[in-house]
Parts: C-alpha cells; sequence; structure tokens
C-alpha cells in the first residue's frame, strides 16, 4: 500500500491547480474543429509550466481529462489521448532540463497500455526534478479517488494517512491547493480535487484555456497574496498565525 512508502518532501512552494477549460470553444469560435483548441492548450501549459517556479509555485496540478470526460464523442476523446501522449513522449527532454518531475494522478486502468507506458517512462525520467512538481490528472474523479481512499483507510488510523491515500502521491509529498484557477468563465469544480481544495483560493477568468498566458498565471498568484487565509481561526494583529 502507497500509504507504507515515504514520499519525497514537496517541492518548497506553493500548490496552485487548474482546471483548463474552455479549448472546444477556443476552437469552435474560430471556425474550426474543438481539438484544434485541446492542442493550442497544449501551449498554455508549457507556458504556466515555464511561469510557475519563478511566481513562487511549487506543484502545479493541471485538470487534463476528467473520469466524466469519457462521455464526449469518441473522435475528441480519441483525439485528446493522442494530445496527451504526444506531450507525455516529447516534452520529456524540456522537463527534465527545465528541473520539472511531472506525475500523473488519476485512474490507469481504463488508458492505453501506450499511454501507460508513456506515463511510467515520463514519471521515471522526471524524477530528478526539483523545481516544479507538475501534476497531471487524466481520468480523475476525485470522488472516486476519496471513495477508494474511504474502502481502504480503517478508522485506527489517522487522517493524515487518508489524505496521503486520497491525494495518492507516492512519490513526493503533495501540500493541500493554495489556489485553485478555472478559466473559460465557469464557476465549478467539476469534480477536481474536492479534498485538497477544502481552503483554497479561488480563482476565476473569462479567458479561454488556450489563451492562457504567464501573466495571468501571475495575475492570479497575486491576487492569491492579497488574500487573508484564515482557515476557520481570527486574524490576530492584522497577520494570520501558520496552521498548524
Ligand atoms: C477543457 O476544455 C479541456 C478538457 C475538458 C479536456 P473543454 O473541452 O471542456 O472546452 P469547452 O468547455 O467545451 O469550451
Ligand atoms: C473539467 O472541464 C475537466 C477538465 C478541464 C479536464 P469540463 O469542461 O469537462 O467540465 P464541465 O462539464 O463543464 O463541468
Ligand atoms: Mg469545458
Amino acid at each position: 500500500m502507497h500509504t507504507s512508502l515515504q514520499p519525497a518532501d514537496a517541492i518548497p512552494g506553493l500548490h496552485v491547480a487548474i482546471i483548463m477549460d474552455g479549448n472546444g470553444r477556443w476552437g469552435t469560435r474560430r471556425g474550426l474543429a474543438r481539438t484544434a483548441g485541446h492542442r493550442a492548450g497544449v501551449e498554455a501549459v508549457r507556458r504556466v509550466a515555464e511561469a510557475a517556479p519563478d511566481l513562487g509555485i511549487g506543484a502545479l496540478t493541471l485538470f487534463a481529462f476528467s473520469s466524466d470526460n469519457w462521455r464526449r464523442p469518441r473522435e475528441e476523446v480519441d483525439g485528446l489521448m493522442a494530445i496527451l501522449r504526444a506531450y507525455l513522449r516529447f516534452e520529456i527532454a524540456k522537463l527534465v532540463e527545465s528541473g520539472v518531475r511531472l506525475t500523473v494522478i488519476g485512474r490507469r486502468d481504463r488508458l492505453s497500455a501506450r499511454m501507460r507506458q508513456d506515463i511510467t517512462r515520463v514519471e521515471r525520467k522526471t524524477a530528478g526534478g526539483q523545481n516544479l512538481h507538475l501534476r497531471l490528472a487524466i481520468d480523475y474523479s476525485a470522488r472516486a479517488a476519496i471513495a477508494q481512499a474511504a474502502a481502504r483507510w480503517t478508522d485506527d488510523q489517522s487522517t493524515e494517512v487518508l489524505r496521503r491515500m486520497i491525494v495518492n502521491s507516492p512519490q513526493v509529498e503533495v501540500p493541500d491547493v493554495d489556489l485553485l484557477i478555472r478559466t473559460s468563465g465557469e464557476q465549478r469544480l467539476s469534480d477536481f480535487l474536492l479534498w485538497e481544495s477544502a481552503y483554497a483560493e479561488l480563482w476565476f477568468t473569462e479567458t479561454l484555456w488556450p489563451d492562457f498566458a504567464a501573466e495571468d498565471l501571475s495575475a492570479a498568484v497575486e491576487h492569491f497574496h492579497s488574500r487573508q487565509r484564515r482557515f476557520g481561526g481570527v486574524p490576530v494583529a492584522g497577520v494570520m498565525e501558520a496552521r498548524g
């Protein structure tokens, strides 16, 4: 069981999570296929991964494919999987060069064998990355992650054990989400990181994901720093006591 393993320390910094939404609309508004939007979305992934370390981000979790996205037309699902595979295969050198450690969360048993191999390979090759922990959520459902962990957890174990099972990151420690961003004007969670986002600051933007720039990430992080996090407590002399 994962819980017996000792994960590496988290890369220091904020944990930012992004629901990368609006690819389909980006394509459609240009008279293109929705998949064109997904392809353009990969460029935005590159931009945020590159910008993140300088903005004080240690972990970046990106929602790439939800467990409910299997409901989409077959061609779109196939297109998305091909785009994701290409990213996992061809990005390795750049990730290693930039010190980015990539891991994937979500179910793997419904992915193709080739995709599973690509995931294992990129995780292994980037395992030494110290500048950013980039997590891609593929076939991910937060409810499923929580249900699966709950089924294995026994109540003589601590909630910390439960948390670890839900987060399901056996290789490297991952803190709760500090800042959750959703693009494209939608303001919902769509079953993403429900446990981990309990005290996340939320940031919504009308910008469609393929148009999301490093400046947008920077603006969101700036907004985050202007927020006063209370974690259920009260402000102490204008400054919050750290939790724990
Ligand atoms: C987000 O963009 C990417 C995935 C869900 C894979 P969408 O494909 O949901 O784009 P819209 O929301 O239909 O515009
Ligand atoms: C959430 O976006 C999933 C991803 C961004 C991968 P959706 O576009 O699938 O979510 P809903 O259907 O609008 O809630
Ligand atoms: Mg959408």
